[in-house]
């Protein structure tokens, strides 16, 4: 279903009374204002789960949170934002405190890296992603430790990254998580079952083996390519096995 509405006057509609029709309809619908204004929402939904939305504001870049824990696996956040950073995204970023020392320990890297990305205080509550005003489409965490991943299951919003997990869940955005922990206890996996069957995805950091893989890069970049196809952005990191540039 396609519906179209167009505010003659004024925003009547807001984002966030489109993103609650939304919620109760599996609809696609933009709203865009007359009398020479820009467009000021285009809004779909159905491509994901129900209860899904995604919201673009046409006007602006789209935007995207990406938390890093203290989790293994800081490399994978490293590229991910290398790969944001090349697209046009209004990159937000925020780090756990363990994850500020683990991205150096690791990587050797932090946040002066990402020059183009907009870094956030793991303990600045003011921050404007902590608020579900300015929301972002999609919220990824890689790597996720099991203690965010159980926080964020469990609704505690003990740091800046977890306020905005929670927030990109009330507000029914799409939230990503990253876990590499292995092996996984049962509190870990009913947390991810928690999380799940509320429309988050939970993406293991496990790479396939499929488009054989010769360096440590090509491993990276396949479970960076599933993230970003998980986000809907077009890459060519993570190819299908039927794919003819599948070495
Ligand atoms: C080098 C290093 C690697 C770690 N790897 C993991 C990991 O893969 N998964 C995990 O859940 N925790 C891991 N931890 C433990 C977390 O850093 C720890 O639980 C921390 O409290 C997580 O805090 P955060 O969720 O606020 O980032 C690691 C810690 C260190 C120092």
């Amino acid at each position: 279903m396609f519906l179209e509405i167009i505010c003659s006057q004024s925003r009547s509609f807001t984002t966030h009374n489109l993103c609650a029709t939304l919620r109760l309809r599996r609809c696609r619908l933009k709203c865009s204002i007359e009398n020479d204004r820009k467009p000021c929402y285009t809004a779909f939904a159905g491509s994901q789960s129900e209860g899904k939305t995604n919201v673009h504001t046409t006007d602006t870049m789209k935007r995207i949170i990406v938390g890093i824990t203290g989790a293994s696996g800081s490399i994978y956040a490293v590229r991910l934002l290398e790969e944001l950073s090349k697209r046009k995204y209004d990159i937000h970023a925020v780090f756990s405190r363990t994850g500020t020392e683990v991205m150096r320990f690791e990587c050797n890297a932090d946040q002066k890296r990402f020059p183009d990305v907009k870094w956030h205080e793991h303990d600045n509550m003011f921050s404007e992603i902590a608020s579900g005003c300015s929301a972002a489409e999609t919220m990824i965490v890689v790597p996720c430790s099991v203690n965010t991943l159980s926080c964020i299951a469990h609704g505690i919003s003990g740091n800046l990254l977890q306020r905005a997990a929670a927030v990109t869940l009330k507000e029914r955005r799409h939230l990503i998580l990253v876990p590499r922990e292995t092996p996984v206890d049962s509190i870990a996996l009913e947390s991810m079952l928690t999380l799940s069957k509320i429309g988050v995805t939970i993406l293991p950091a496990s790479p396939g083996f499929y488009h054989h893989p010769k360096t440590i890069d090509d491993l990276i970049d396949h479970v960076v390519g599933k993230i970003l196809n998980i986000a809907n952005i077009p890459n060519e990191l993570c190819r299908s096995w039927t794919d003819p540039n599948t070495i």
